[in-house]
């Protein structure tokens, strides 16, 4: 099993094209975020715990972090060849962790680049479905019914962490983490960096020549 990092501010498109490429039988999408999201939904004592940081735009403690990443892992598919890691790591001691385990060998980190104007258009313009998940925008990708979800028809709503001023708490956060991130990987030789300011399937494609 190969772990490709996906790396990049809130909103530069990470979870969008992980979910695309997983299309592809060979890829499993593993995203921190959503396991959070579930947890909250699920009213576990982690989702409680998370909740709290989360709705302010903060990190969650490293350490619930790393335990976390670890137990998730584990309940992969035997027969996972690579997994796109999205939104972990956020941290120098997370990406430490995440090397020291022997089970999941990085082979990338690809770095998404999109203006901090274009990540505040994005996010706070975002509406997701209650019900299955699936994501839109209200500009660049609006759902053809006003507030229901193209695929499930559940009800779309913003998600609470998506509030302008949230926002740009947690693109403060990101700014004060991503250099040394960058950084860690760059040393390692394992840094790719990519214009992600394009639209949806052109950036697919220079992903895809990333991973082959
Ligand atoms: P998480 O859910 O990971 O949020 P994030 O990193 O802030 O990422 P986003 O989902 O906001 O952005 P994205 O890059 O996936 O963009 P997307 O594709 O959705 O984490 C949430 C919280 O959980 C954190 O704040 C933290 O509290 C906690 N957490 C998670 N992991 C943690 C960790 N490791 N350590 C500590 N805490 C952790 O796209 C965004 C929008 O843009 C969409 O509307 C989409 O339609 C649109 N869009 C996407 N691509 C394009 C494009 N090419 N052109 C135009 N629009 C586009």
């Amino acid at each position: 099993m190969t772990v490709t990092v996906l790396l990049g501010a809130p909103g530069s498109g990470k979870g969008t094209q992980a979910k695309r490429l997983t299309t592809d039988e060979s890829f499993v999408h593993l995203s921190t975020g959503d396991v959070l999201r579930s947890a909250i939904k699920a009213g576990t004592a982690l989702g409680k715990q998370a909740q709290v940081s989360m709705d302010r735009g903060e990190l969650v403690a490293d350490t619930t972090m790393i335990g976390l990443i670890g137990e998730t892992m584990e309940t992969l598919p035997k027969r996972t060849t690579r997994i796109l890691l999205d939104g972990f790591p956020r941290t120098l001691p997370q990406a430490e962790a995440l090397s020291k385990t022997a089970a999941t060998p990085v082979d990338k980190a690809i770095f998404f680049k999109v203006p901090e104007k274009e990540l505040i258009r994005r996010l706070t313009g975002r509406r997701v479905c209650g019900n299955c998940g699936a994501s839109f925008h209200l500009v660049s990708l609006p759902p053809k019914k006003e507030n229901t979800c193209d695929s499930c028809g559940g009800p779309l709503k913003q998600r609470p962490d998506d509030s302008e001023a949230v926002v740009l708490k947690r693109l403060e956060i990101f700014s004060s983490q991503n250099s040394q991130l960058l950084d860690f990987y760059r040393q390692q030789g394992k840094l790719v960096e990519i214009d992600a300011d394009q639209p949806v399937a052109e950036l697919q494609a220079s992903l895809l020549k990333i991973l082959r």
